[in-house]
């Protein structure tokens, strides 16, 4: 019997890149599986549990039937506690309509960049970047521009290097602040000083702000959208995944004008509708709650990327210092590219992950997807002991400094 012919699939399928540690992710399944014990040190969400009032939030929706189609941008009572939240978290003030609500963060970044982009226009877009941004605009029939942060300071993007790679067709600029890989938290002058740029360039911004509730320094957290006239030209994106331990109930929302937002619901209406409606009662829970959880978690947090820098710094070959927010730490690993470890040659950051996999049992994330082929991230959303032990197991492998 012949072989079914293959479907031609459509040009974008090939544009769009895997997820460049899908292979890592299905070894460290598959070890689990087989009981193997691993270190997971890249985990991109925290280890905490969902609070028992969201839990309860949630059962009591089931329970009272609240399981039907909602409006597509949310309920009104979950829009307003965003409206409320933002005000009182980041000093930015919306109308109920200049709020969507979507499933995940992820979601609304799609529907903001999906929306603003059109074919040919160039995204900005500060490296090392959080995986899905690159693919998003390709998805967009936009181009994305990748633009080097340098180490010093602290991968940020400086307003010089955003100058230089503006072209007639830059559109939009894609901050994520705090930083997912890098744990970059920008200080309000120098947001001042990219805001001045995308005035002066009619530049959009896209600001991924999911982890703006982990920083660790004195300055905290900005959001551009409160800069003088950047909120009309601001589109803000958050979610309740990494604040409250919510990852899997994929709610996150989008404020910007209205125009933008009204234009992100007709992409929705017709996409997903509205985001699950049990999960929109859990979220509202979460967001009107005292917030004394989400500051507990930021203090475990600020301990154990201490613990986990003051390890590192014990291991050869690799250099970091204290990230500023997020729960992430980004490891130069350019020491180990070229060497041979356990009989291996490290040709890049992904063979390092692959080795430290295999012949310690520790998983970590390498940086390739974010743009940096000689970089590890490693997370602190995991438990000291089990951070420990894997810093130890890695010592071990690659010796001590
Ligand atoms: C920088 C950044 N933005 C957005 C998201 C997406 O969050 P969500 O799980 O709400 O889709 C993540 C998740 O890892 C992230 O790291």
């Amino acid at each position: 019997v012949a072989a079914p012919p293959s479907p031609t699939l459509a040009d974008w399928v090939a544009r769009i890149d895997p997820s460049p540690t899908s292979e890592l992710e299905a070894r460290v399944a598959e070890m689990i599986e087989a009981s193997v014990p691993v270190w997971r040190l890249g985990l991109g969400e925290p280890d905490f549990a969902t609070p028992d009032h969201v839990k309860d939030a949630a059962i009591a929706a089931i329970r009272s039937d609240f399981t039907r189609y909602t409006h597509t941008g949310g309920i009104p009572s979950l829009r307003q506690a965003i409206v409320d939240r933002l005000k009182a978290d980041l000093g930015v003030v919306y109308a109920v309509d200049e709020v969507i609500v979507s499933v995940g963060g992820k979601h609304a970044l799609y529907n903001a960049i999906r929306t603003l982009c059109r074919p040919g226009d160039e995204v900005l877009i500060p490296s090392p970047y959080w995986v899905t941004y690159p693919q998003q605009v390709k998805l967009s029939g936009a181009i994305p521009v990748i633009v080097p942060c340098s180490s010093a300071p602290e991968y940020k993007l400086e307003a010089e290097t955003l100058e230089a790679h503006l072209s007639p067709h830059s559109r939009l600029v894609v901050l994520n602040d705090p930083n997912n890989p890098t744990g970059a938290v920008y200080r309000p002058e120098e947001l001042a000083e990219l805001a001045h740029i995308c005035l002066d360039n009619d530049l959009y911004v896209v600001s991924d702000e999911v982890y703006s509730a982990f920083t660790y320094v004195p300055w905290g957290h900005t959001s551009i959208a409160s800069l003088p006239a950047m909120r009309d030209r601001t589109v803000l994106v958050h979610a309740v995944s990494k604040s409250y331990g919510m990852t899997g109930w994929r709610i996150g929302y989008a404020a910007a004008p209205k125009t933008v937002v009204e234009a992100m619901l007709t992409l929705q209406s017709h996409v997903t509708s509205n985001p699950n409606s049990i999960a929109q009662r859990a979220a509202e829970a979460a967001l009107v709650a005292p917030q004394d959880g989400v500051e507990q978690a930021r203090q475990e947090y600020d301990a154990r990327r201490r613990a986990l820098i003051s390890a590192l710094h014990t291991v050869h070959g690799l250099r970091c210092s204290l990230p500023d927010g997020a729960f992430y730490v980004w490891v130069d690993a350019s020491a180990w590219c070229g060497r041979v470890l356990g009989g291996r040659l490290v040709g890049n950051a992904d063979d390092l992950a692959a080795i430290l996999l295999d012949q310690a049992q520790v998983a970590v994330v390498p940086g390739t997807g974010f743009g940096a082929d000689s970089h590890l991230r490693l997370s602190f959303a995991a438990p000291l002991a089990e951070i420990l032990e894997g810093v130890e197991r890695m010592r071990a492998l690659l010796g001590s400094a």
